[in-house]
């Protein structure tokens, strides 16, 4: 059993977590939006179409803001597509993906589904094949309430009142070769400042997302940033990381300390914002929005096989294991620890695409590993982030160096009567006896442990088995004055919640 010591500063809050932390995305991608969230056919649609089963896991996560419509697909997307009788909209190609479009979806059945989710929608911009022209038309569509021709042709729509979004994605991924309408640094710079100030122009108020790089991988990693943001300082308010963690063959080790790597790319973009504004003599914080994260591997191999320009195809569906599970809650420690910089996040997908939901045509819809992570880190993790320091034993990795076994982060909720401990055990083999000591509060007490683990890390939840993996309560958890006693099991995630006062 390894022996764990950990605190947490109940008096000094490191910041109070915006709620967007817990977003997610939806992209015309694979069968996220066709026999996804949209299924007319379907025994359990609405009158719109939308599956209520789909709908009801959406709101049970709480997902407070949703990214649309893409991802690669926003960079050749024309909106005028998407709107309208949908018996005139015309059907593309959509090249991010060689799929079929039939635009049966588009923006105001989005912001019709997004509000019956409970979320806001995070709109991204074509900014790969158009500019500024499109787009300020397309925000005019959008969120003026009428009398202009692109706010009345909304109203022609059946639509009178504005959608009023607030967030917009300036692109997506636009330094990515793969990318319709890929850049330079130089380029979508001058691009995302000039559509910023439109967009600016006809709201101060609008949040705008510039792009990052597609990953620290890219070869323009920082330089890109760096770039970007001496041109848009003025218009960004806020700054995109992407990062998709993978297992290689059958290594657990290095694919669970691949989180290591994502806190390293935060940080190195932490300073790049820092190191730019301080050239602009600036006083604005440009935040971060890491609006797609997640792990993404097991589909690899099926993506060659799709029959080019169908429509709905089974991309990305990736299975996800128990394994998967905890580097999804090792992402979501790191996005706590860095919740004063990264105010927006989106676990990339939401449904069928890489995504913690999966449907069946059809038929049923079900809860993959990962659904519960994210379910209990946007239940419990709202409020202010706790400094947590943990000291682990570690392992060495050679791509990752020292990997400590156990992570941990912990949030005190809005009224400040809970505090819950998220915490994961990378360790296969070994238990942990927790002991965590919690400064700054008189009396505390364990409401419950939750824990989501499995004998086998590879074990799935699938159509013919739903609940294989889910989580159950943990017994054990003990408090003695300000020391929290815990036992972790090997390969597990954790919710241990207290009451405090
Ligand atoms: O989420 C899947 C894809 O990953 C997105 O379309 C793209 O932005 C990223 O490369």
């Amino acid at each position: 059993m390894m022996q764990v010591k950990a605190t947490v500063d109940g008096g000094f809050p490191v910041c109070e977590i915006d709620d967007r932390l817990y977003g997610s995305f939806i992209e015309h991608l694979g069968r996220a939006i066709y026999t996804g969230i949209y299924e007319p056919s379907h025994p359990g649609a609405d009158a719109d179409g939308f599956r209520t089963d789909v709908l009801e896991l959406v709101r049970e996560l709480r997902v407070p803001i949703v990214r649309y419509p893409g991802g690669n697909y926003a960079s050749a997307y024309n909106w005028e597509d998407g709107v309208g009788p949908k018996a005139s909209r015309r059907a593309r190609l959509d090249l991010a993906w060689r799929a079929g479009e039939p635009n049966l979806v588009g923006i105001g059945e989005f912001a019709r589904w997004a509000k019956k989710a409970g979320s806001e929608v995070m709109m991204a911009l074509n900014l790969g094949t158009r500019g500024i022209e499109e787009t300020r038309n397309q925000v005019e569509y959008c969120n003026h309430p009428g009398g202009t021709y692109f706010s009345d042709l909304r109203h022609s729509h059946g639509n009178p009142e504005p959608y009023n979004f607030k967030v917009w994605c300036l692109g997506n991924e636009m330094d990515g070769p793969w990318q319709v309408g890929c850049k330079t640094a130089e380029e979508y710079g001058k691009l995302a400042r000039e559509v910023g100030k439109a967009l600016k122009l006809f709201d101060p108020s609008l949040q705008l997302v510039v792009c990052g790089s597609s990953g620290p991988g890219m070869p323009t990693f920082p330089q890109w940033e760096a770039t970007v943001l001496d041109l848009c300082q003025e218009q960004a308010d806020f700054l995109s990381l992407h990062t998709y963690a993978k297992k290689v063959g059958d290594d657990s080790a290095t694919f669970l300390g691949e989180t290591t790597q994502f806190e390293a790319f935060i940080k190195t973009v932490e300073s790049t914002v820092e190191f730019a504004r301080a050239r602009a003599r600036s006083k604005k914080r440009i935040k971060l929005s890491v609006d797609e994260w997640n792990v993404w591997y097991h589909s690899d191999a099926a993506a060659a096989k799709v029959e080019p320009w169908s429509v709905g195809p089974r991309l990305l569906e990736d299975v996800y294991t128990l394994e998967d599970a905890l580097v999804v809650g090792a992402f979501l420690i790191v996005l706590l620890r860095h919740a004063d910089s990264v105010r927006m996040a989106c676990l990339a997908q939401l449904v069928n695409t890489i995504a913690p939901i999966m449907t069946e045509p059809g038929g049923p819809a079900w809860r993959q590993t990962i659904f519960y992570p994210f379910l209990h880190a946007s239940l419990y993790g709202r409020g202010r982030a706790l400094p947590t320091s943990v000291a682990s034993p570690a392992y060495e990795n050679a791509k990752h160096g020292q990997v400590p076994y156990l992570d941990a982060m912990s949030v005190l909720s809005p009224n400040g009567r809970e505090v819950t401990v998220f915490c994961v055990n990378r360790s296969p083999d070994s238990k942990a006896a927790l002991e965590l000591r919690l400064g700054g509060f008189s009396k505390i007490s364990v409401l419950e442990h939750l824990v989501l683990s499995h004998p086998d890390p590879l074990a799935v939840n699938d159509k013919a088995h739903p609940e294989l993996v889910i989580p159950r309560k943990a017994q054990g958890a003990l408090v003695d004055r300000d020391l929290l006693k815990a036992t972790i099991e090997p390969y597990s995630w954790n919710v241990l919640r207290l009451s405090v006062e």
